[in-house]
Order: C-alpha cells, then structure tokens, then sequence
C-alpha cells in the first residue's frame, strides 16, 4: 500500500543521519503500538516514517511552507518556529507526498502539540515521536511502559511533560495542546470518580 523503501530513501537523502535514525525508530515505536491497540500497522509505520519529513528545512522556507498548505495555524504557532515542521510537513505529506490519507495528514500536522479528539492514529505518531528508542530524558522508561497499558493516561501526562517544558522556556502554548490537555484531565477526573 506504502512505498516505504522510496520514501526511505528520499528521507535519508533529505535528512541527517541522526533525523533519518529517529524518523526510523519512531516508525517502529508506531507500528508496534498500532498492533497494540488494533490499528492499521502499515499506517502507523508509515505515519511515523514521515512525521519529520520536513523538520531541517531553514526556518524561514518552513514557514513559508505552512503558510502555503492552508492549515490553520494559532498565534501561539505562528510565533513558534519548533512547531512550523509539523504544519509544513502535513502539507508536504499531503501535496508532494500525494497521501490523500486525512488521518495521515493529520496526524504528521498535530504530532507535536496534540489536539483535542485525536484519532488513535494521532495519538500513536504523538506518542511513538516521545517514546521512540533514541529518546533519553528522565521520565522515558516510565512514558515507555504507559503507552502500552493506557492511552488516555499516556497521552495525559505527555500533555503535561509537554505543557511544562513549554512554559520552563516561557514559550507559548497553542490552544490546540490546551483542549487536548482539558480532555484527557476530564476522562482521569471521570475515571476517577468512577473507582470512588
Ligand atoms: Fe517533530
Ligand atoms: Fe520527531
């Protein structure tokens, strides 16, 4: 269905050896996700291959890009330059790629700052990218293990790592990342409550 050794190559020859290592890995950490939980596995392989594709472009042919692919961007986008390669590389994924796969697109578009209503598929590219075997923060192996067992808890406290690393900087954080944020605490509260 996928033509991954053509993308393959065109990624290594588009990006570093360390970008092409982790798109690989985060490919990986997607498929082995989507056998967990009953998704496509080809797919997710594929969404993971590609979530990157456009992450070494020059800031400014980025936002170009972004802007030129007609996704809606925030203010809170717009004025972070880590979060142009999602917005590009959608587009990139959907115009040069020829992926006519909505939720592909979608989730190459939301991978790094979540949305509120995350198809499974989202879910797992936004995972397998803070999972994958090249990350080494501190809180890894715990991220590692969660993303096996529970996805709503996952995704919960990824939104809250993400949250927090992005106001340590006194960076923005998108109204996207927010809702994503408020839906999942709701599904925990409710969660909760039903255990009590
Ligand atoms: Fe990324
Ligand atoms: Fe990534």
């Amino acid at each position: 269905m996928f033509d991954v050794e053509n993308i393959k190559d065109f990624l290594r020859n588009h990006l570093s050896e360390k970008r092409f290592t982790h798109s690989v890995n985060v490919a990986d950490e997607c498929r082995k996700l989507a056998r967990t939980y009953g998704e496509d596995e080809d797919r997710a392989y594929f969404a993971g291959l590609v979530h990157d594709v456009c992450k070494e472009l020059p800031a400014p042919e980025l936002k170009q890009m972004a802007i030129d692919s007609d996704l809606s961007m925030t203010v809170a986008e717009t004025e972070t330059k880590a979060l142009w390669h999602a917005v590009a590389g959608a587009g990139f994924v959907r115009d040069s790629l020829m992926v006519g796969d909505e939720d592909i697109i979608n989730a190459v578009r939301f991978h790094t700052i979540g949305r509120a209503n995350m198809s499974r598929l989202e879910e797992i590219v936004y995972i397998g990218d803070l999972i994958s075997a090249d990350r080494s923060y501190k809180d890894v192996k715990k991220f590692r293990k969660l993303a096996y067992q529970d996805m709503d808890r996952v995704m919960l406290e990824a939104l809250i790592f993400s949250i927090e690393s992005v106001t340590d900087k006194k960076g923005m954080i998108p109204e996207y990342t927010l809702e994503a944020y408020n839906q999942y605490a709701a599904r925990e509260t409710r969660r909760v409550q039903e255990r009590k």
